[in-house]
């Protein structure tokens, strides 16, 4: 397949709701909210420090990921938080999601990153064996939220 590894752009947006869509689906702590989705990536494509790429395949965006950066006390400098690794159904077990981690991790590396993190859903077994293959090492941390409250 003649697959395009490339930064998002403003006319993807729709197609890449659609693909968080079907992200959203699998995993348990997130709705899908087109017009959240749609504000998201907004903010994300119009920042210079983060990154967002894009599969593109004949035309079409069939997969998607972001790399947002933040500082870590334990590394001294900035590491990656890693967002939004979706492929599309009908073409995953094609190398794709590979090559869009991969563009991520020389990114990363290229911009000084010292590490990258991400959060997958614990009953993900299909991510979390991809990203067994990719090198990626599970770590002792659990993921908790709170929302901050509306002081109105
Ligand atoms: C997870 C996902 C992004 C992987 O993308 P993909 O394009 O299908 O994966 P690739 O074809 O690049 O696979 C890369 C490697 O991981 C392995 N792999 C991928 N999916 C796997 C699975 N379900 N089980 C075991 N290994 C898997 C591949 O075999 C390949 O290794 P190989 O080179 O030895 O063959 C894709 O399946 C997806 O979009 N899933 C739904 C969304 C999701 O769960 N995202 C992650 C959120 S944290």
């Amino acid at each position: 397949m003649d697959i395009m590894i490339r930064p998002a752009e403003r006319r993807d947006v729709e197609a890449m709701v659609e693909l968080l869509g079907t992200l959203f689906s699998i995993e348990a702590d997130f709705a899908f909210d087109p017009d959240r989705q749609r504000r998201g990536l907004a903010l994300l494509i119009g920042s210079g420090a983060d990154r967002v790429l894009v599969a593109e395949f004949e035309g079409r965006v069939i997969g998607m990921c972001s790399v947002q950066t933040l500082i870590s006390t334990a590394e001294g400098g900035r590491v990656g938080l890693v967002e939004d690794v979706v492929v599309a159904q009908e073409v995953r077990g094609k190398g794709i999601g590979q090559r869009l981690l991969d563009e991520i991790e020389r990114w990363a590396a290229e911009t000084g990153l010292t590490r990258l993190q991400l959060l997958a859903d614990r009953a993900n077994e299909p991510a979390l064996a991809f990203y067994d293959r990719l090198g990626w090492q599970r770590t002792a941390l659990v993921g908790l939220r709170k929302m901050p409250r509306d002081e109105d």
